[in-house]
């Protein structure tokens, strides 16, 4: 399969983390709900391909989030291959006392740098949302959880517009000061551009939190996620968020489109020397049997030019077509069968 020409940079982190967020925050957005074994499937096959941290699910209120109802169900199924972490959303003591005992060993809390999409999305203020989580992270320790807290609106919110760094750094410190391992940036809706990002992370190594406690959760509404992962690379993180395919958004932020899809992220890091220990072809092939339970297309656009590909090299090795997902995946990438010599893979 084709693959990037390697051109190291300097300054980037050796490996890189990807945190995949296809089965939570990719689903939840989806308009087709897929039944408990189709998304079992789907996170056995994102391990397979070599994520070692796939979020499987949130524990929300079933009528916030009906992609997501099935929760329990689907943690029932999953098939854990050791070594790999399975995090899943908790917001209050309700989603915890639901998750323990069903051998969730990582959660996440997600709380929101602005008024307005802490009260759209949690449906209560920045504070009475800390104050929600406070027990949740007490517990979650205490249990010996791993726990992570999402920070939405890092960069911008559909309905208060900027949000300035300071207001940022502030509720982040709030959130790991609640005993978080770690603080995941989001841009939830894909405004923000590279300088931002820098700035972000300089203010928050400022106030004392260093990027080894940092992920960064880029959207891809404007294009500008890769060129942002790649300014926070360049200033010390080494977790990135992203979602196979580029499938998802959020259901409570207008204009949240998909995250930053797993593909585009392997295909750069590739290029750069970046180890993430991910094979692409197994992730591509995922993505497009993903696309076509779903009934769209990846909107990924390494998924598109790779896909096609993988289809007609099966063909040309005489097997199987892939029936609806070979069919999908030339739709996507019409005619793209031949391309640059491929160079030397991971
Ligand atoms: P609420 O209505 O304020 O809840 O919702 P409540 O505490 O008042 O309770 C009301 C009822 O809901 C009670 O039932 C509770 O038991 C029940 P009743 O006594 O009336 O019969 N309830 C629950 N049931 C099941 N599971 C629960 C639960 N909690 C309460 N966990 C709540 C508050 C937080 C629950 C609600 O607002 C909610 O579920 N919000 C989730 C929204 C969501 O999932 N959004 C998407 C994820 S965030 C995101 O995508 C952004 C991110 O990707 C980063 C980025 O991109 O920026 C992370
Ligand atoms: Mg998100």
């Amino acid at each position: 399969m084709r693959a990037p020409f390697r051109a190291p940079m300097e300054g980037l982190p050796a490996r890189v983390t990807i945190y995949e967020v296809g089965p939570r925050d990719g689903l939840q957005n989806e308009k087709t709900v897929l039944p408990a074994t189709v998304k079992a499937e789907f996170v056995a096959r994102l391990a397979r391909a070599g994520l070692t941290t796939i979020e499987a699910t949130s524990f929300v209120h079933p009528k916030w989030v009906p992609q997501l109802a099935d929760a329990e169900e689907l943690l029932g199924r999953m098939e854990r291959v050791p070594g790999v972490r399975y995090p899943v959303l908790v917001p209050n003591e309700r989603g915890l006392d639901r998750a323990l005992g069903l051998g969730v060993t990582d959660i996440a809390i997600f709380g929101s740098a602005t008024e307005t999409f802490a009260q759209r999305n949690l449906n209560r203020s920045v504070d009475g949302s800390l104050a929600m989580f406070a027990p949740v992270v007490e517990r979650a320790c205490a249990a010996g959880l791993a726990v992570r807290a999402y920070l939405s609106m890092c960069f911008g919110d559909p309905w208060e517009g900027p949000v300035p760094i300071a207001q940022v750094v502030r509720t982040g410190k709030r959130l790991l000061d609640l005993g978080c391992d770690q603080l995941s940036l989001g841009d939830t809706i894909g405004v923000g551009t590279p300088g931002h990002v820098t700035a972000l992370l300089r203010a928050f190594g400022e106030a004392g939190v260093g990027t080894e406690r940092l992920a960064v959760h880029f959207h891809d509404t404007y294009g500008q996620a890769l060129a942002n992962t790649l300014a926070a690379l360049r200033a010390g993180v080494s977790v990135v968020d992203a979602s196979a395919g580029g499938i998802g958004g959020c259901p409570y932020a207008k204009s949240a489109t998909g995250n930053l899809a797993t593909e585009d992220l392997v295909w750069m890091l590739s290029g750069l020397g970046v180890r993430t220990g991910v094979d692409l072809a197994a992730l591509v092939e995922t993505s497009v049997w993903l696309a076509a339970e779903l009934g769209r297309p990846s909107p990924s656009r390494v998924v598109q030019a790779l896909a096609a590909e993988l289809a007609t090299t099966r063909a040309a090795a005489g097997q199987e077509a892939a029936g609806p997902a070979a069919e999908r995946a030339s739709e996507a990438a019409p005619g793209r069968s031949s391309g640059p010599p491929a160079a030397e893979q991971e």
